[in-house]
């Protein structure tokens, strides 16, 4: 196996969280890890460059020496859509070279890690979405799901269009985006269990580690090492 792609239930639900402690599970375990992030729309920008905060925290945490180039070849300062930010700005979003990149850095480490943006139809050029990149690229999924109520909806709806295409699916990964849990994040890991035969990787507490500037990559790996599947997320 030479990679996974992390989508999301949705935009916010945890995919570079998620895609940052396998990178550091998986590195600490002794792979050589390496990410790409296509497309990162809502960059800002900095001494006149576009910085894709995912990018530079998957860089950080897989401790790859990737070109930013390579790892993130398209980046766009609206905070919307790839094909709609890329339409935008006037470029167009070639799945060729996105597929060409993800060669180039799966040829150069064990495993490579691939995060979407939002979820899994978001569209990266007209009627071209992640889903179809997915396919392309040959890559199973891992899904981040938001702990949140609509959380069994839209595992559910990404579950369906998943294998509508074909696509195969690894599992998915529980995520808690709030201190406080409400009766729907206490039950959805029954739930999702009850509603589905895909496996459930873990489910990660809500948790300092994942703030923007966190940087504790031992807390990190000892959190992932707790929580995550990595048998089955490796089989
Ligand atoms: N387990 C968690 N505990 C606390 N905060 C979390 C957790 N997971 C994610 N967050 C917070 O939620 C926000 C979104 O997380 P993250 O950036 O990983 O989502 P994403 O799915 O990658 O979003 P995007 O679609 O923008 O790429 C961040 O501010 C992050 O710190
Ligand atoms: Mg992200």
């Amino acid at each position: 196996m030479t990679g996974l792609f992390i989508t999301g239930t949705d935009t916010g639900v945890g995919k570079t969280f998620v895609a940052c402690g396998l990178a550091a599970l998986l590195s600490a375990k002794g792979k050589k890890v390496g990410v790409m992030k296509p497309v990162e729309t809502g960059c800002q920008l900095k001494d006149g460059q576009l910085q894709p905060g995912d990018a530079l925290r998957l860089r950080r945490f897989s401790r790859s020496k990737i070109p930013l180039d390579v790892l993130c070849p398209y980046r766009f300062a609206s905070p919307v859509a790839p094909a709609v930010a890329a339409e935008m700005a006037g470029v167009r979003i070639e799945k060729e070279q996105i597929r060409a990149y993800y060669q180039q850095i799966a040829g150069q480490h064990d495993i490579t890690l691939v995060e979407g943006a939002g979820g899994l139809l978001v569209p990266l050029a007209d009627r071209y979405t992640f889903a179809d990149l997915c396919r392309d690229l040959d890559v199973p999924l891992v899904l981040v799901v938001g702990s949140k109520l609509g959380a069994i909806n839209h595992t559910l709806l990404t579950l369906g269009c998943a294998g509508t295409m074909g696509l195969p699916v690894r599992g998915y990964m529980l995520n808690q985006l709030t201190p406080t849990l409400d009766v729907a994040a206490r039950t959805n890991r029954h739930a999702l269990a009850q509603a589905t035969d895909v496996p459930c990787l873990g489910s990660l507490p809500f948790s300092p580690l994942s703030g923007e500037d966190a940087d504790d990559r031992v807390a990190l790996i000892a959190l992932m090492n707790r929580e995550v599947d990595v048998r089955r997320l490796l089989e």
